[in-house]
């Protein structure tokens, strides 16, 4: 493991932001993580686990080590008779992954075009698009425990994934390096369609999974930004859930409320709209802004530091708060 000083992490954030990490390092194998821990207990210094660097602000330098998760491979690891099972590096590209499945022949991922992030990073969130949420794919997570180095697998419960959260992204928070992830992919497709948007656009068309993931790429790219071109992290904060009754009091002051019923009793509202209403799409501050397609998006239009980026989502907070008296939170991890 080779530890280099002084980084931009400009390449490794898909917000664009030149940070600077006090030290930085890949981890491609079971001898890096290893040495990973060796290097944590000498160093009274914190670090980051990093995999393709979309769900991440950085608001200021790191003052620490950027550990930049590298793991590859991917392959059919077993095959019963109702599904396969596949399993891939923590470090493999999520789109790329989730089209070689498509290539295979295999059916289940192709609501999640399109993500960006990597294959790691997926279960820490529960990624989910139109309908499928990682959880309704995921058989397995392989980590290793970076306080005693141990490898350990979580089966789907102990992964505890629920909205765009999990067990590693509250509880075992920075304690655990995921290694790989493995998914069951039934053979009988159970293909879901009937997100609005979606359902029009396939309507009296032959499904197949590859059809579906062309049509979904198509839909986020006329919305959402590509990370290459404007720096942006894809949703900035979560949709909010609350209870249907507080749902019913701002449904009735706001009539073009969206809603969307959860377990229990619960509501989930879309962030975008509240946004919308307060009129921030396609407002800028400088290099900073929220995209003009889509109000969930914050972006970075060049140059911006993760402290613009910051400002921006503040004021976006504090004028849903002000509109609304509802509190958004962020959905990335703002360090
Ligand atoms: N809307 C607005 N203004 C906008 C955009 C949307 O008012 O500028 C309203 C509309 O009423 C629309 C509703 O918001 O019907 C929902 O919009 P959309 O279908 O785009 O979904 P979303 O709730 O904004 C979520 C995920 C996305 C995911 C889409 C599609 C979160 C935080 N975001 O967005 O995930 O792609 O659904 O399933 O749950 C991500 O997490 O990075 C991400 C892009």
């Amino acid at each position: 493991m080779d530890i280099i000083e002084q980084v931009s992490l400009k390449p490794y954030n898909t917000f664009g932001v030149a940070s600077i990490a006090q030290y930085f390092t890949e981890i491609e194998s079971r001898k890096d993580i290893d040495e990973l821990i060796t290097w944590h207990q000498q160093h009274d210094l914190r670090y980051l686990l990093v995999g393709g660097g979309s769900n991440l602000l950085f608001k200021n330098d790191y003052q620490g080590l950027v550990a930049h998760i590298r793991l590859k491979g991917k392959a059919v690891i077993a095959t019963d008779s109702d599904a396969n099972y596949v399993r891939a590096g923590a470090g493999e590209n999520w789109h790329e992954f989730v089209r070689w499945t498509i290539d295979q022949g295999m059916a289940g991922l192709e609501n999640l075009s399109l993500i960006p992030g990597t294959v790691g990073a997926a279960p820490i969130q529960n990624i989910g698009a139109y309908g499928i949420e990682l959880v309704d794919r995921l058989h397995l997570v392989e980590a290793v425990d970076l306080e005693t180095g141990k490898s350990r697998e979580f089966d789907v419960a102990e992964c505890q994934l629920g909205y765009r959260d999990s067990y590693f992204k509250s509880v075992g928070l920075g304690r655990y390096l995921i290694t790989a992830v493995t998914f069951r992919l039934p053979h009988k497709p159970e293909w879901k369609v009937a997100y609005a948007g979606v359902k029009d656009e396939l309507e009296g068309k032959a499904l197949s999974s590859r059809l579906i993931s062309d049509t979904i790429i198509a839909i986020r790219q006329s919305k959402l930004p590509d990370p290459v071109v404007i720096g942006n992290a894809g949703s900035f904060f979560k949709n909010p859930v609350m209870s249907e009754s507080a749902w019913q009091v701002l449904k009735a002051k706001y009539v073009d409320l969206p809603g969307y019923p959860q377990d229990n009793q619960r509501v989930k509202t879309s962030a975008a709209w509240l946004i919308d209403q307060c009129g921030w799409k396609g407002k800028k501050q400088g290099s900073a802004g929220v995209y003009d397609k889509h109000a969930l998006v914050l972006v970075n239009y060049g140059g911006a530091t993760g402290a613009d980026l910051w400002a921006v989502a503040e004021s976006v907070i504090r004028s849903v708060e002000d509109k609304f008296a509802l509190t958004l939170e962020p959905e990335p991890r703002v360090i």
